[in-house]
């Protein structure tokens, strides 16, 4: 994954929140570039995915990295495999360089997220990078900004745009305070 100034920035908020005994979770494994950065960090990570090619992939990406399980499944299962969980990272959309239209659906990213907040510890964390190149991320982006928008001030959320390119991904971190 190409490194720029956005994705220097969500990594560096993720370090911030993260310390070696905590469980992290990759809801949105892909080519495993996130779950590898995230193994760096803690102590464990699972990783889901609903595509296998994304599996095998990241499986190789990874090779003698004991600290992940990969799991093929949809995030929103993910409390059926872990709950002691500091953080969930999303990076919304399609498999880079794969079928475009297995991509991540609004439907199901706020019921996933529906799920998980409340079962944040006080200063866990969602991060979740969204894009807007494409139809169904625009929707996503607004289906996911409406739902946050309501969320009570026990949680703060920060946006984090490239001011001067209006298309390109932006993040929105989640952070339980209380
Ligand atoms: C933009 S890619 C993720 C990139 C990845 N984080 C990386 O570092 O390479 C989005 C991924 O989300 C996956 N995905 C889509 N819907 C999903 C779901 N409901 N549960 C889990 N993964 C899903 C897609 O298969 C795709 O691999």
């Amino acid at each position: 994954m190409k490194k720029n100034l956005l994705l220097n920035s969500v990594h560096d908020l993720i370090r911030c929140n993260t310390s070696s005994v905590d469980v992290l979770v990759d809801a949105t494994l892909g080519n495993g570039y996130d779950t590898l950065f995230l193994s760096t960090i803690a102590k464990h990570v699972y990783a889901f995915d609903i595509q296998e090619k994304a599996i095998q992939a990241s499986k190789k990406r990874l090779t003698g990295i004991t600290n992940v399980s990969f799991i093929h499944d949809s995030h929103e299962k993910i409390l059926e495999y872990v709950s002691n969980f500091k953080g969930i990272v999303f990076n919304l959309g399609y498999l880079p360089g794969s079928d475009k239209s297995i991509t991540t659906l609004a439907d199901t990213t706020i019921k996933t997220l529906e799920q998980l907040l409340p079962k944040l510890p006080i200063g866990g964390f969602v991060s979740i990078t969204v894009y807007i190149g494409h139809d169904q991320g625009k929707l996503e982006s607004a289906a996911v900004e409406a739902y946050l928008e309501n969320l009570n001030s026990n949680y703060e959320i920060l946006k984090s745009t490239i001011f001067n390119k209006r298309s390109a991904p932006y993040h929105l971190f989640i952070k339980k305070n209380n």
